[in-house]
């Protein structure tokens, strides 16, 4: 959507709130022998609190939130019998309207020590994210954001999935335009001031594609370890307004 009143701010502010503050709890309670539904029904409560409807349940996924372990690379089914281990790599991703107001967050986290490449990982994702923000200008190319986030990718030694992106929300979970994390030359598409967008680097260590899986929802980079950061911002003539902060 495009921000056209302070009211529109004002209710984009309380759902980036409900989801950054579910998506913080979620990761504080990320230790060894924690099972990714425990972090589910923990993402749940706070989105209550906050009088928050969580997205995935409306498009029929079984959870409040989303939970990916290691290979896995977006839409985790979270389980009471998923327990995690220390060296896994965990993304929550929360996103939840309230009142018309949608915002979507997610972050990568170590469950406790993991390898030295598992970290590197983490930091560079979470630069690839903040190159992204830093490129999200009016007046700029969307495809400006893409090219930064595969820089960031690239000097680090890792790669961008090229099959899953951000993209604007607000109004609505996902609209319009997309946000890849890798440049496509061929979009013209020009940021505008008051623009909501979801922007979200998935990096990997190896990996070009998400994969399906049986369960219909989770997809994953077989034999490839990946991470997500994912904010909500509005587009201005400087530097972004971050809702999920
Ligand atoms: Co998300
Ligand atoms: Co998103």
């Amino acid at each position: 959507m495009t921000i056209d009143h302070e009211d529109d701010l004002a209710g984009l502010r309380r759902a980036g709130r409900a989801v950054a503050e579910a998506r913080d709890a979620m990761l504080a309670s990320v230790a060894p022998g924690v099972a990714t539904g425990d972090l589910d029904a923990v993402g749940r409560d706070v989105l209550a609190r906050h009088g928050a409807r969580p997205a995935p349940p409306t498009v029929g996924f079984p959870a409040a939130t989303c939970v990916s372990v290691n290979e896995e690379v977006a839409h985790g089914i979270p389980s009471p019998g998923r327990r995690l281990r220390a060296g896994d790599l965990v993304n929550v991703d929360v996103s939840a309207r309230v009142d018309a107001y949608w915002a979507d967050t997610g972050a990568s986290v170590a469950v406790g020590t993991v390898p030295v490449r598992a970290r590197r990982l983490l930091d560079a994702t979470r630069l690839a994210n903040r190159d992204g923000l830093a490129a999200a200008r009016a007046g700029r190319p969307v495809r400006h954001i893409g090219r930064a986030i595969q820089r960031r990718a690239r000097r680090h030694g890792f790669s961008v999935i090229r099959n899953l992106s951000g993209h604007g929300t607000g109004g609505g979970l996902w609209e319009v335009p997309s946000v890849p994390g890798w440049e496509d030359p061929d979009d013209g598409t020009v940021l505008w001031e008051g623009l909501v967008l979801a922007i979200e680097p998935f990096l990997s260590t190896g990996a070009t594609w998400a994969e399906e899986t049986g369960d219909g929802w989770t997809l994953r980079t077989p034999g490839h370890l990946s991470a997500q950061v994912e904010h909500t911002v509005v587009v201005t003539r400087g530097d972004p307004l971050v809702l999920t902060a």
